[in-house]
C-alpha cells in the first residue's frame, strides 16, 4: 500500500477470561450502553461481531465470539483479527486457570492486553488481591508500576466502563492501526452457516479495503457473489470499509472460523481456486 492510501481505523478487540468472571455481561452492556438503535425496520441480531462509538466519538468493533476456543481457531488458520484483548477478572474470585490462558493466548500471539477487574459491585469485591495475583502471572498493573492498563468494572451497573474503553482505545493508539480502504476488500471470516430461506450466511470482518455487494468472495474451499449485506443492526449495507463486521449472503457453502477471504477478478478464477483447496 502506498502510505498516502493508509487511513486511522478502530481497532478489534475480543473479550476473554475465566468462566462466569462476566465477559457475556461486559459486551452485553457495551452493546445495549453504545449501539445506537437500528434503522426502521431492522432487526437487531446476532452476528458475532459489532462496533460502538465511544463517549470520545472513536470507533471500537468487538468480536463477540466464545473466546479462548474461536481466538485459538481463528490464530491456527492464521488469521489476526483481534487488536487488544480484554482480559476480564472477577474481583470475589481469584486468578483463574482460563485467565492465566487467556494471558498467555495474548502474550504469544502479541496483542496488548486490557485488564478489566469486574464485579466490583459485590461487597466480597477485592481488587486488590486480583492485582497481586496478577503480579505473580508477570502482569503488573500501571498502579503497581508496570505496563498494564486495568480498570475497576462493574458490569452490571456499568461503572468504569467508559474508562475502560478509553483505556483500550489508548492501548490502540499506541499500535497506529491503519488500513487502506481503496483496495478490494480483504479480511476474515468470523462464522457462518446455513440458514433457511437466506441460504448460506457468513459474518466476516473486513480488515482492508472495502467490500461491496456484487463482489466475488473467495474463502477457503467457498466462493460466491455477493447479493445483499446486513450490519450488526440488520440494516441493509452496500459497502464497508475496513474494521467493519458484516454478514453476507451469496456463497455457495459455509467457510470455517478463522479462514481469510479475497475479492476476486471472476467467478471463473474463484471457482478454480475453489475446487484446488476442496481436494486437499
Ligand atoms: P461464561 O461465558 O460462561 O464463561 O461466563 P461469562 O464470563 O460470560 O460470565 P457472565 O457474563 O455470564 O456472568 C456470570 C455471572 O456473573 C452472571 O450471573 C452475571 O449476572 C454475573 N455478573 C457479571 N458481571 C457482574 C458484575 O459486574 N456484578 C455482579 N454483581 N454480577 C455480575
Ligand atoms: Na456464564
Ligand atoms: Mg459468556
Amino acid at each position: 500500500d502506498v502510505e498516502e492510501d493508509l487511513k486511522p481505523r478502530a481497532p478489534i478487540v475480543t473479550i476473554m477470561g475465566h468462566v462466569d468472571h462476566g465477559k457475556t455481561s461486559l459486551l452485553d452492556y457495551i452493546r445495549k450502553a453504545k449501539v445506537a438503535a437500528g434503522e426502521a425496520g431492522g432487526i437487531t441480531q446476532h452476528i458475532g461481531a459489532y462496533d460502538v462509538i465511544t463517549d470520545s466519538g472513536k470507533k471500537i468493533t468487538f468480536l463477540d465470539t466464545p473466546g479462548h476456543e474461536a481466538f485459538t481457531a481463528m490464530r491456527a488458520r492464521g488469521a489476526k483479527i483481534t487488536d487488544v484483548v480484554i482480559i476480564v477478572v472477577a474481583a470475589d474470585d481469584n486468578v483463574m486457570p482460563q485467565t492465566k490462558e487467556a494471558i498467555n493466548h495474548a502474550q504469544s500471539a502479541g496483542v496488548p492486553i486490557v485488564i478489566a477487574i469486574n464485579k466490583i459491585d459485590k461487597p466480597n469485591a477485592n481488587p486488590e488481591k486480583i492485582r497481586e495475583e496478577l503480579a505473580k502471572e508477570n502482569v503488573l498493573v500501571e498502579e503497581w508500576g508496570g505496563k498494564y492498563q486495568s480498570q475497576e468494572i462493574s458490569a452490571k451497573s456499568g461503572k468504569g466502563i467508559d474508562e475502560l474503553l478509553e483505556k483500550v482505545l489508548l492501548e490502540a493508539e499506541l499500535l497506529d492501526l491503519k488500513a487502506n480502504p481503496k483496495k478490494k476488500a480483504v479480511g476474515s471470516v468470523i462464522e457462518a452457516a446455513l440458514d433457511k430461506g437466506r441460504g448460506y450466511v457468513a459474518t466476516v470482518m473486513v480488515q482492508a479495503g472495502t467490500l461491496k455487494i456484487g463482489d466475488i468472495l473467495l474463502a477457503g474451499a467457498h466462493y460466491g457473489r455477493i447479493k445483499a449485506m446486513l450490519n450488526h443492526k440488520g440494516a441493509r449495507v452496500k459497502e464497508v470499509g475496513p474494521s467493519t463486521p458484516v454478514q453476507i449472503l451469496g456463497l455457495d457453502g459455509a467457510p470455517q472460523a478463522g479462514e481469510k477471504f479475497n475479492v476476486m477478478e471472476s467467478e471463473r478464477d474463484a471457482r478454480e481456486i475453489a475446487n484446488k483447496r476442496e481436494q486437499i
